[in-house]
């Protein structure tokens, strides 16, 4: 039991070491900087206090054209998916551009620079790095502040997402994770901020929704379904977009901004809303199929998203041996009003190919994003597939009897007719 206690103990403690160690490492991450219509190798030393850099003790590589000693307290740069373990061939994707700080040039954020006159403080160099982590599991976009003499760069303001691709079932409801962040001892930090959500789609945009958060003013819905948890805003920063019902036609991606007076960070996220198909196979049930004859079938999937849709035909037979049939010949897509789809497959099923006398299990399956769903209908050939002697003969007696019984019937129906008549005429 002790020695039990012991090692959970211990175990404990390895865990917990090793969490802190996550935690607490921030990565050196390469970074492409285009500092004049050129891309430059630049690396980025990342620690959350200026005093953890240790001074020039970093030898960038001979490739590596810029270094760059960034603080950020947040530690949203600090992120796993920013930092893959050494000698990963998957790295994260670093842009690291010079802004220029300014007014926006929104009209419902003009509020944020209505004194007109930029602080002193924007005399420095800005920097704006976007950066997209691995597996898609978060983006991040910084805005730096480097005084002018020094190369202290400080993180002013990060706008984060941790669900940089979401998928919702249609109908459910969906949330786009939206977070920021804003320097403490920044004179900006408490100047008020505003928020905005723009979707895109093909090429076409539009707002989602605004939110002034300095006149706590809600402007251009225009999406009624979209909202926002204002107070998880104020108190953290959490402007992340919540949809309580999704639609097929709200997927695609959403743009979230964070503006602060002259300064603006975005990140960009992808929203498919999906659901899976609803399959039957026509006719149902299927016909006895005589052996030699073929039998045309299809297989309706209707109400899925998104395109495309994977049709498969398989057969199982009696003795559960599974024999794929190929996807049929398959229709184009029909768009529903709720702008899901419907797709059809006709398979013809040449019962001659099939085992004599056996039958099985015909299914159709419906393979798409969303999910896959299958459906199936029992099959039953009868017969043979060439007739033997001993049939051909059976077959001859047994036409011959029937036509004796045809025979005989006729014969006896005209025989009462004649006595029909003949009693007509008597009258
Ligand atoms: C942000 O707010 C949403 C909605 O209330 C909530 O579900 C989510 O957990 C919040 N995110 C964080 C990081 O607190």
């Amino acid at each position: 039991m002790t020695h039990f206690s012991t090692i959970y103990k211990l175990s404990l403690v390895a865990v917990l070491s090793l969490v802190q160690v996550c935690h607490s490492s921030c990565p050196v991450m390469e970074c492409w900087y285009m500092p004049v219509k050129a891309q430059v190798n630049s690396l980025l030393f990342i620690k959350t206090d200026e005093q953890q850099h240790e001074p020039r003790a970093a030898n960038a590589p001979s490739d590596v054209d810029h270094v760059f000693f960034i603080t950020d307290p947040s530690a949203s740069l600090c992120h796993r998916a920013l930092n893959p373990p050494e000698g990963s061939i998957k790295k994260p994707h670093c842009e690291l551009n010079q802004i220029q700080p300014q007014p926006s040039s929104l009209l419902w954020v003009a509020p944020l620079t209505d004194s007109a006159q930029s602080p002193l403080y924007l005399e420095a160099q800005w920097f704006a790095a976007t950066i997209h982590g691995l597996d898609k599991e978060m983006s991040v976009t910084t805005v730096i502040r480097a005084p002018e003499a020094g190369d202290r760069h400080n993180v002013i303001l990060s706008v984060t997402t941790k669900t940089v691709s979401v998928m919702a079932r249609l109908g459910e409801p969906a949330l786009l994770d939206c977070s920021f962040w804003v320097d403490p001892s920044s004179p900006f930090h408490g100047a008020g901020f505003s928020v905005e959500w723009r979707y895109q789609f093909r090429g076409n945009g539009r707002m989602v929704l605004g939110y002034d958060g300095k006149t706590d003013r809600l402007s251009n819905i225009g999406d009624k379904s979209a909202t926002l948890d204002f107070e998880s805003l104020h108190r953290n920063g959490n402007a992340s977009l919540i949809l309580t019902e999704t639609k097929v036609k709200q997927s695609g991606t959403y743009i979230c901004s964070v503006h602060m007076p002259y300064l603006l960070a975005q990140v960009a996220l992808e929203l498919e809303v999906v659901e899976p198909p609803s399959v039957s196979i026509f006719p149902s049930p299927l016909p006895l199929i005589v052996s030699g004859q073929s039998l045309a079938l299809h297989c309706e999937a209707t109400g899925f998203a998104p395109l495309p849709l994977d049709f498969s035909w398989v057969l199982t037979d009696s003795e559960g041996n599974v024999r794929p049939l190929g996807s049929g010949s398959v229709s184009g897509h029909r768009e529903g009003n709720d702008a899901t789809f419907s797709q059809t497959s006709r398979l013809k099923l040449d019962s001659a190919a099939l085992e004599q006398g056996k039958g099985g299990e015909l299914s159709c399956v419906a393979a798409t994003l969303g999910g896959t769903r299958r459906t199936s209908v029992a099959l039953n050939v009868i017969g043979f597939s060439t007739p033997s002697i001993e049939d051909s003969m059976a077959m001859v007696g047994v036409a011959l009897v029937l036509y004796g019984l045809i025979k005989f019937v006729s014969w006896t129906f005209s025989g009462s007719g004649d006595d029909d008549t003949d009693e007509k005429k008597k009258n």
